[in-house]
């Protein structure tokens, strides 16, 4: 074991935790700190204070530790807390806020440092250690000397469409007391790991899991076969294998050949190395201009390698290449763009009961992507037709770059529930006694069909928007402030 003051408090912790951040998230209950990249060190969203100078904590070993001071932010003075979320929101410092926790305590120890004579050269510089995707930088560093300066400006809550005020949620966000989906683990919740594929391109020959079943606190080892529905995913096409099963045929590194269930995401991660695996391994397919011409499918079991083919016109491009002194032809390509977020893909899904009287047994499915309908559509679709229609019986309460999007709010809840013509259930209590659209709500009226026709475009339910109705509630009842309601109504 590993003895180390925590928060001020004497503490002990499993010295086969793999970094001081596992062991501050999975045994000490601290999920200010985020994990974005562990063990890599290289996002900042873990920093916490050892010995008062600002460290990642993925990057810090059990054994060095041992002895040791940490802070985190549950442990810093509430009040100066308080001031550092007002001044991150207030800044507008932060976005999804997955990085902005480690962003702060970093700001502590470069203030307590520096006191008011903080720059913002000095400031940016050490910014450097926090990778931020969403935000920039700007932002940040105006919270930061706002701290300094103890200049924090005033506070605005949001008070309605077209009003300025904070981001929602963003005090909470900032000093990490929004959970995000990783850091949420209700009593008895069992973890998962997957297996990948060790060659990007093989035949998968067999799969014994027996030595992964063996492991004290494994709860099941899950494979394609046990995947009752629809094996593919996959937005546009649904190109994309959930596992691949024995006699399928590996397409890249990231192909998921087992998930392992366990008490701890330690033994999971463990016993799903025990896995054995046998292939037979054939040379990867890495060259999308050769693929494009193979008569060889790069994925497995899909029909030909052209997702799709875009052409673009615009005025007589043969008059105008004809009119020229010079043509130059080229073959241009374009860069690869990776989204780069920082929080984990997670999900996490709790038994519950669904419907009315004891109810039936459903799952309630919290996940940190942020299409719903697509959530909803491949849960439904990959499994039993029977847990299928229970768990789409539940709502979702789903992460949007940090924010949950509960889907009662537009319209989504009443997918659940809703038949053909009908409105959506809780639009339609809201408005009842609402008064009429005013005049300016043209606007919203388009950006929220605009929304809502883009989601039910794309194929993933078969549902369409025949109308919207927007209104706003003023007076008593809001507190004063002023609120927008929709009514979309659909119709399949
Ligand atoms: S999780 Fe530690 S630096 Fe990214
Ligand atoms: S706000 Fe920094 S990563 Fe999203």
């Amino acid at each position: 074991m590993s003895e180390f003051i925590l928060n001020g408090e004497q503490v002990t912790a499993r010295d086969d935790h793999p970094h001081l951040l596992a062991a501050l998230r999975d045994e000490l209950g601290i999920t200010s700190a985020k994990d974005g990249c562990s063990p890599t060190g290289q996002c900042g969203c873990c920093t916490v204070l050892i010995g008062g100078k600002a460290r990642v904590s993925c990057q810090t070993s059990m054994d060095k530790i041992d002895g040791g001071e940490v802070t985190t932010l549950e442990g810093f003075d509430p009040a100066e807390v308080q001031r550092m979320a007002d001044a991150f929101a207030a800044c507008g410092a932060l976005q999804c806020g997955f990085c902005t926790p480690g962003i702060v305590v970093r700001t502590k120890a470069l203030i307590d440092k520096n006191g008011a004579d903080l720059t913002r050269e000095q400031a940016s510089r050490h910014l450097g250690a926090h990778l931020c995707r969403c935000t920039g930088y700007i932002k940040v560093l105006d919270a930061v000397e706002a701290l300094a300066q103890d200049d924090i400006p005033v506070v605005v809550q949001p008070r309605g469409v077209g009003s300025r005020g904070i981001k929602y949620e963003g005090r909470e966000l900032s000093i990490g007391t929004r959970d995000f989906i990783d850091d949420m683990n209700p009593q008895g919740c069992l973890h998962g790991a997957l297996r990948l594929t060790d060659h990007a391109r093989a035949d998968i020959t067999s799969i014994d899991a027996s030595a992964a079943l063996a492991v004290d606190g494994v709860r099941g080892v899950f494979t394609a076969e046990d995947i009752p529905g629809v094996k593919r995913v996959g937005i546009i096409h649904k190109d994309w294998p959930i596992m691949i099963p024995v006699g399928g045929r590996t397409s890249y590194l990231g192909d998921v050949l087992v998930v392992v269930v366990a008490d701890t995401r330690q033994i999971a991660r463990a016993a799903a190395e025990l896995v054995a695996v046998k292939y037979e391994v054939h040379e990867p397919m890495v060259d999308p201009v050769r693929v494009i011409t193979s008569t060889e499918p790069a994925v497995w079991e899909l029909d030909g390698n052209i997702l799709s083919t875009s052409t673009y016109t615009r005025g007589d491009a043969d008059v105008a290449l004809a009119s020229s002194s010079f043509t130059v032809s080229e073959t241009f390509q374009t860069q690869r763009i990776e989204h780069a977020f920082l929080e984990p893909e997670s999900t996490l899904a709790v038994p519950t009961r669904v419907g009315s009287g004891a109810g039936e047994p459903g799952l309630y499915v919290y996940s940190g992507g942020q299409g719903i309908f697509f959530h909803k559509f491949f849960l439904n679709s990959t499994s039993t037709p029977a847990v299928g229609d229970r768990t789409r019986l539940q709502w979702w309460r789903v992460r949007w770059q940090g924010r949950h999007v509960e889907p009662g709010a537009h319209g989504a809840r009443g997918m659940a529930s809703r038949s053909a013509g009908q409105d959506h259930a809780v639009a339609r209590r809201v408005a009842a006694d609402a008064p009429e659209a005013p005049s300016d709500s043209d606007a919203v009226r388009r950006r929220l069909r605009c929304r809502w026709q883009t989601h039910s475009h794309q194929g993933s339910h078969d549902w369409r928007l025949r109308s919207v109705r927007i209104g706003r509630h003023e007076g008593a009842r809001t507190g004063g402030r002023s609120r927008h309601w929709s009514v979309c109504r659909w119709q399949r």
